[in-house]
């Protein structure tokens, strides 16, 4: 009995496709070629092995068995073909990988383009912080947002302070949960004085800490800002001076402004603290031998620039913190940093240090 012709037809596909996948595999350079010349076979519709394998549909019941396995040893032969050019061509890039020249480590790297840095008013908090560090002080954080008992009263300033009118202090308002202002005042801090509260109301002395950071008070024009920054100091233990407090201020100025430059204290106010004193710093700008003096605008003629308050800290202002006022004694101060930083690079007006006009923050 011979073939059908649905067999004949698929016996004649295979002898027309012969060996030709081989050289077709053997020809492809690299995998996506090797799959593009796969599918020229085995593509679901086109696949020229495909369009043969269909003409299985025709073959009669008794001649299936033997055409099949015809068609899928064909089928098994390209398979293997196909995976051993793929294992080929692997091997192959690999090979390029590892011989290929390798990566030049000491090529030098490209340096990023206007790369940032720190504010001048950040740089200064720092290297101040840096000299008081230097001296044995801890640094810590204090909030912004405070209760006015920190802020003023704990600090012994009497409820009608000029300091705590509406005119001089941006007060918060803060709401429960119906909206509706809540009892006990709350402000934006007007000095870093209220982490000389916190601290001393939460630790024991002996201590000397300072605390840096943004303070806000209604104030506006060429040397005032609203938000300005300060850094606070102080130390409480048992015999404390005023000559301590000299010592230290003295050490910071020379620290800021070199070896022996000069300081000197005069009395002032301040409700948290007894004696109090502002100190200036003899004006390192101008020098009364050269004649500069006459015409320095820094300290306006005066050899001496105000830079920072201090003072002993007041007794009740110990005891509001629990802190045994007839066993203790300390001293504190507290400063702008914006203000050194502007007599340190001879900035003129403070706008300039807030506005972040690119041109003016590059110089520094
Ligand atoms: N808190 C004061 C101010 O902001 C400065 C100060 C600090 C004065 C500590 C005395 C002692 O003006």
């Amino acid at each position: 009995m011979s073939d059908s012709d649905a067999t004949l037809a698929i016996d004649r596909g295979l002898a027309e496709l012969g060996d030709s996948f081989r050289s077709a595999f053997a020809a492809a350079a690299d995998e996506q070629a090797l799959r593009d010349a796969q599918a020229e076979l085995l593509g679901k519709k086109k696949g020229a092995l495909t369009r043969v394998m269909a003409l299985m549909r025709d073959v009669p019941a008794e001649e299936r068995p033997a055409a099949g396995a015809k068609v899928n040893a064909f089928k098994e032969k390209v398979e293997a073909a196909f995976q051993a050019r793929l294992r080929e061509l692997a091997g192959a890039q690999r090979a390029a990988e590892l011989t290929a020249r390798p990566y030049d480590l000491s090529l030098p790297g490209r340096v990023p383009e206007g790369r940032g840095h720190l504010h001048p008013v950040l740089k200064t908090r720092d290297d101040l912080l840096t000299i008081f560090r230097d001296l044995g002080f801890d640094v810590v954080p204090g909030p912004e947002v405070e209760l006015e008992e920190n802020n003023f009263t704990k600090l012994a300033f009497p409820p009608d302070h000029p300091a705590t009118d509406m005119q001089d202090t941006f007060w918060v308002d803060v709401l429960d949960a119906e909206g509706k202002p809540k009892d006990g005042r709350v402000l934006l801090r007007t000095h870093t004085s209220n982490t000389q509260i916190r601290v001393m109301s939460s630790k024991k002395p002996p201590m000397a800490v300072v605390s840096a950071g943004a303070v806000y008070r209604r104030d506006d024009d060429l040397t005032h800002s609203p938000m300005f920054h300060q850094i606070e100091g102080f130390v409480v233990d048992e015999d404390v001076s005023m000559a301590d407090l000299r010592g230290v201020l003295a050490a910071f100025a020379e620290g800021l402004y070199g070896a022996g430059t000069k300081i000197r204290l005069r009395p002032s106010y301040f409700p948290f603290v007894e004696p109090g004193a502002e100190v200036d710093i003899a004006c390192v700008f101008c020098s009364e031998s050269d004649g500069t003096r006459a015409s320095c605008r820094v300290c306006k003629q005066t050899g001496w620039v105000e830079v920072l308050g201090c003072g002993m800290i007041h007794p009740d202002v110990l005891d509001h913190c629990g802190i045994d006022p007839t066993r203790y004694g300390g001293y504190a101060f507290g400063f702008g940093i914006e203000r050194i930083a502007m007599l340190r690079y001879g900035i003129p007006s403070i706008k300039l240090l807030f506005e972040n006009d690119p041109r003016f923050l590059a110089q520094f």
